[in-house]
């Protein structure tokens, strides 16, 4: 599937319609399927967050399922002797995604937890993206550019009660080649807009909504306020 159709948030607002050379570009990943479910509403609330600060900066959610890749290949092209690159070499519908998000000004990552880890899917991403940055040669981390992260995942788990390894091993990795990463998470979410349809006897729908109904509201505020502070950051110049 082409790039451009795998894009479907890309928002771009400008004071004018002057070409700005020092625009700020943030990239949003959504590691889930569901287009409009808990994770997607999480990170459009952040994107709303960035822009409500200032128009000017690009905004862009990419969804990784609606793009044709794998994770590392394991092809060491990355690390020829001579043409080692921390920007994978790999040539797949992600190439254009990862060679954008190694220009970034900031990076915001979501998903679902699926048995305790984020998706199949971010974590085939988080490979490609990760492993350029490793150096065998003194395992030093380097990505091309520091910037401000954001990790956002959903699940069903409560905040004093989840099997959730959040982006687990991959965090070392975006810890030390982009910068330590703010967290938000969104705890005991509706997982089925109907509970009366499914199997799902384990869960009491009533305590599904007195939940979401204390918290739902108060997670999408942090993750906007998370967009504004990002943004903030830019429009003070503070994005490493
Ligand atoms: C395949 C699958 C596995 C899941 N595993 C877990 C899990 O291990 N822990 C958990 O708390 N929730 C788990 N969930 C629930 C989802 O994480 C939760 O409903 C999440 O908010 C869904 O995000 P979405 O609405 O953006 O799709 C799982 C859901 C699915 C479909």
């Amino acid at each position: 599937m082409a790039f451009a159709a795998a894009v479907v948030a890309g928002v771009r607002v400008r004071a004018g319609n002057k070409e700005n050379n020092d625009m700020k570009k943030i990239i949003i990943i959504d590691g889930g399927p569901r287009r409009n479910m808990n994770t997607a509403q999480m990170l459009r609330r952040f994107a709303e967050g960035v822009t409500s600060v200032d128009e000017s900066i690009e905004v862009k959610t990419v969804r990784l399922y609606d793009l044709d890749y794998k994770g590392c290949m394991s092809c060491m092209a990355c690390k020829v002797k001579g043409r080692a690159s921390n920007v994978c070499k790999f040539k797949d519908a992600l190439t254009p995604l990862l060679e954008e998000i190694a220009q970034a000004d900031g990076l915001v990552l979501g998903s679902p937890i699926y048995f305790g880890d984020v998706t199949g899917q971010m974590r085939a991403f988080l490979e490609r993206l990760s492993f350029p940055w490793l150096s065998y040669n003194d395992y030093s981390m380097t990505a091309p550019k520091r910037m401000p992260v954001v990790l956002i995942e959903t699940m069903n788990g409560l905040p004093d009660r989840n099997n959730s390894n959040g982006y687990g091993s991959m965090e070392y990795c975006i810890a030390s080649a982009l910068g330590e990463p703010e967290h938000l998470a969104a705890y005991n979410t509706y997982q089925v807009k109907d509970y009366g349809r499914f199997e799902l006897a384990s869960f009491s729908e009533e305590a599904k909504r007195r939940w979401r109904d204390a918290h739902w509201e108060e997670d999408l505020q942090k993750a906007f306020d998370a967009g504004r502070r990002m943004a903030q950051g830019a429009a003070d110049g503070l994005l490493r």
